[in-house]
């Protein structure tokens, strides 16, 4: 299928809202993007320590077991796709576990902790009556497998033979910001899931949207946790695919903040008081000191350090307006209890009823509902300014949006002529 678009700009600063809506181009988004040149984010390898353990995880709509191989199957690191090849049922339904095989439950189909086809019940059949043609193929018939990649514990998987090594996928940049989050063994906390009922690739501008930050969320510009006043800004991969909004605590003043904000319709820095304001407590932990870093990783994954909340996300589409965000909340191996316990209570936060995400999934809902039919209308993104994408030291920018959006048009075929990159 081709399909194209005709864009007002050639700068991105322009999206047909019809984007966000389209069957058809979902479908292609998972063929050429979830399936196609990208790597996607799986898991942890903190979270699948052991031989034989595994988790079940998505890449783009498509369900996917990460496991690690038993002993005696040289216990290396596979992903493959959750499908039994017989009839299509999900082959393993457990968030996650410890196994030396997968079995189907419909008709029993058994599979290697590779992913490998070994056996299917009544094969050859009962007193040389029914079974499987004898030059039944079990390995061709095996679900398809990912390429696996693990930077520093963090684990992507590919469909691709085309993807780049996924070194020059992340880029210095990307390499840089896993190591940083992970350069000590770490601890998984634990997890939420957050279902929003918009298109995937509004939460993937949420991400890459700094200017929202303090506007949409009260929390955020109230206790100065990261608000436009402050220190900070994006960085973005050569190819401007992925983004890392940061920001720097106690950089500005309240008196400064009151200033900024004053004419601003809606914000008031003073409507609320935390009586236990250990949620506010940050002392920088991170050689670079800062208190908010959001380093996202196209398509799917974003790690995200709030104060001493620390954590991965994974985008998993749902059909063209659905998405879940699945979090993973981590702390460090060699955390006290008190720093768990400080970890803990910022993830307050985060998470479906978190202070801060809740609002971004409704900020998403409401523009699905308002956008829904709209075949002309765009939407408007210049703040940071247009034409050229490029890094900034400045919260008032939404630009990384435009190099999102840049690179979905490249893996789509869709590129607007003369287009910026
Ligand atoms: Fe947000």
């Amino acid at each position: 299928m081709t399909f194209e678009i005709r864009w007002e700009r050639d700068d991105y600063s322009r999206i047909p809202f019809h984007l966000y809506h389209d069957e058809e181009v979902y479908a292609l988004e998972m063929e050429r993007i979830f399936r196609g040149p990208c790597w996607s984010y799986l898991c942890l390898e903190a979270e699948i320590p052991n031989p034989g353990d595994y988790r079940t995880t998505w890449v783009g709509d498509t369900p996917v077991v990460v496991s690690r191989a038993t002993a005696e199957a040289g216990g290396a690191i596979h992903a493959f796709v959750n499908r039994c090849a017989h009839r299509g049922a999900q082959i393993v339904r457990k968030t996650h576990g410890n196994a030396a095989e997968h079995v189907c439950i419909y008709h029993r189909w058994c599979y290697r902790t590779d992913g490998e086809l070994i056996g299917i019940p009544f094969r050859r059949g009962l007193k040389g009556e029914g079974g499987m043609p004898k030059d039944f193929d079990m390995a061709a018939a095996s679900p398809q497998r990912l390429k696996v990649a693990n930077v520093s514990g963090m684990l992507f998987g590919t469909f691709s033979d085309d993807a780049e090594p996924i070194e020059d996928y992340l880029g210095e940049f990307g390499t840089g910001m896993v190591r940083r989050f992970f350069h000590k063994p770490i601890r998984i906390l634990g997890y939420s899931r957050q279902l929003i009922r918009g298109n995937w690739k509004l939460y993937a501008e949420n991400l890459r949207d700094t200017y929202h930050a303090s506007l949409l969320h009260e929390f955020f510009v109230t206790y100065g946790v990261d608000r436009a006043t402050q220190k900070g800004g994006v960085k973005m991969d050569a190819r401007h695919r992925h983004n890392m909004n940061h920001a720097y605590t106690a950089t500005d003043t309240q008196a400064d903040a009151q200033a900024a904000y004053a004419g601003t319709a809606g914000v008031k820095l003073d409507r609320m008081r935390l009586t236990d304001t250990k949620l506010l407590q940050h002392t920088p932990e991170f050689a670079d000191r800062m208190n908010l870093a959001a380093p996202t990783f196209f398509p799917n994954a974003l790690l995200i350090q709030i104060n001493h909340s620390l954590g991965t996300r994974q985008i998993r589409p749902k059909g063209v307006d659905a998405v879940e965000v699945f979090q993973t909340l981590f702390g460090f191996a060699d955390d006290t209890e008190e720093q768990t316990r400080h970890r803990l209570i910022s993830a307050n936060l985060v998470g479906p009823a978190g202070f801060v995400s809740m609002e971004d999934g409704e900020a998403i809902e409401i523009i699905q509902k308002a956008t829904r039919n709209e075949r002309q209308a765009t939407n408007i993104i210049e703040m940071g300014g247009r034409g050229a994408i490029s890094d900034l030291a400045h919260r008032v920018t939404e630009t990384p949006v435009r190099g999102f959006w840049s690179y979905w048009s490249e893996l789509m075929g869709v590129e607007a002529p003369g287009g910026v990159r």
